[in-house]
């Protein structure tokens, strides 16, 4: 017999995975729990997860689903027709975008399911993901877990945090099969630059690159301001998707609620990859998802109300402890610069240390994140005073 391939341990994660950072947000998981144990007292502005419940409509109209015998069985991954057809209604009412039901949109479970499993359907060792920098961790660990390229799009602060299109590097370009973006963007709080889809599109089109727009903040916005999908921009259907997330404008995180929508033969090779690694959202969430984006969007606004009363709330104390920084315009985030003479990781570790308040380090969300920090505004508006407090109390001056 001959002897086995390399053995590394049983448990011994593959190359692929041990090419990945471990997920950020289980470290500072990790890191509160520590605190915690010892008896301090932490507040968390670390994840970006709806501290409010999911709204009442949604949760009857799950009730009333899960009781349905129709809704038990394995789902199908190309969805219900009620789930479909909200989408595209849904589409066409707030983004005046046309989606076709039958070919145009079809269930993920979850946008991070949805990006990931992208990058299993379109690359192949030697391909490249364009990615966002700073981003969510899944542009960049997902392509590598495929065993593909990310390539960094630096984001950039003085361009409201577009990316340089034009310093893509043209063997980057050729190599390139997917493109993610995302705005309103986590973590920066940015809303779209103008001009920027469009610029978009003509890249794609230009290098045959599928744009992935990553839309799970569109209906979280302040001041008045209304954000768009990438799908409305002309063109964008011909080379592009969009995945829309009801998790955190409909308080659904924990739902795993979401849709792919836009290109048809896009969505067919997803759908493809999908049908070989799980079996569909469930039916009931389905139907619950569909219900809420036919509802009333009164307790949107109100979700929106209550996050840019907290935006204001953070914003000021930042400014008071000399940490200057424009009022984000959608998300549930505010992105800041960490005080001169730190780095993002010493300066999230000084207010865990001093102050017992937990804040995301931008270097978390990739090189460009550097400098930076990330408040998320999803805890209850007393802690929030609580936590806004003690930054004032242990790093004013
Ligand atoms: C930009 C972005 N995309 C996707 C997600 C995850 O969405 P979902 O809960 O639908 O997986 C998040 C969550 O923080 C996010 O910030």
């Amino acid at each position: 017999m001959s002897a086995p391939a390399k053995k590394r341990g049983l448990a011994a994660p593959s190359e692929r995975l041990e090419a990945i950072p471990p997920y950020m947000f289980a470290e500072l998981e990790r890191r509160v729990e520590e605190k915690r144990d010892e008896g301090i007292d932490v507040i968390s502005l670390g994840i970006g997860d709806p501290d409010t419940p999911t709204f009442r409509y949604i949760v009857e109209a799950m009730r009333a689903a899960a009781g349905d015998p129709g809704t038990q069985r394995y789902p199908s991954n190309r969805g219900r027709p009620e789930f479909r057809r909200a989408f595209a209604d849904f589409y066409l009412w707030r983004f005046g975008v046309e989606i076709d039901p039958v070919s145009e949109v079809i269930p993920a479970i979850g946008a991070k399911e949805c990006i990931y499993n992208l990058c299993f359907a379109f690359l192949d060792p030697a391909d490249v993901a364009l990615a966002s920098d700073p981003g969510y961790p899944v542009y960049t660990g997902g392509p590598v877990l495929a065993g593909a390229e990310a390539h960094l799009l630096p984001l950039r602060p003085d361009w409201g945090f577009a990316p340089d299109l034009d310093a893509i590097p043209e063997e980057k370009l050729d190599a390139a099969r997917l493109l993610f973006l995302n705005y309103p963007n986590n973590p920066t709080g940015a809303v779209v630059p103008e001009g920027l889809f469009e610029r978009v599109v003509e890249l794609a089109t230009r290098h045959e690159i599928l744009v992935v727009h990553d839309n799970a903040y569109s209906e979280t916005t302040y001041d008045g301001y209304v954000a768009p999908s990438f799908l409305a921009t002309p063109g964008a259907k011909e080379v592009g998707v969009e995945v829309f997330s009801l998790s955190k404008g409909y308080n659904m995180t924990g739902w795993r609620c979401a849709a792919i929508l836009g290109n048809a033969d896009a969505i067919k090779t997803y759908w493809r990859l999908k049908t070989n690694v799980d079996s569909g959202l469930y039916e009931a969430v389905q139907l619950a998802g569909a219900a809420a984006l036919r509802g009333a969007r009164s307790e949107v606004e109100a979700m929106c109300r209550i996050y840019q009363r907290r935006r204001d709330l953070v914003v000021a104390a930042l400014g008071d402890i000399g940490v200057e920084v424009e009022p984000p315009k959608g998300t549930i985030y505010v992105w800041a610069p960490v005080p001169d003479g730190h780095t993002s990781a010493s300066f999230a570790e000084l207010v865990l240390e001093e102050a017992a308040v937990v804040v995301s380090p931008g270097s978390m969300y990739g090189p460009s994140g550097e400098g930076f920090f990330r408040i998320s505004l999803t805890t209850p508006d007393e802690l929030l005073s609580e936590a806004m407090q003690r930054l004032r109390a242990h790093l004013s001056g």
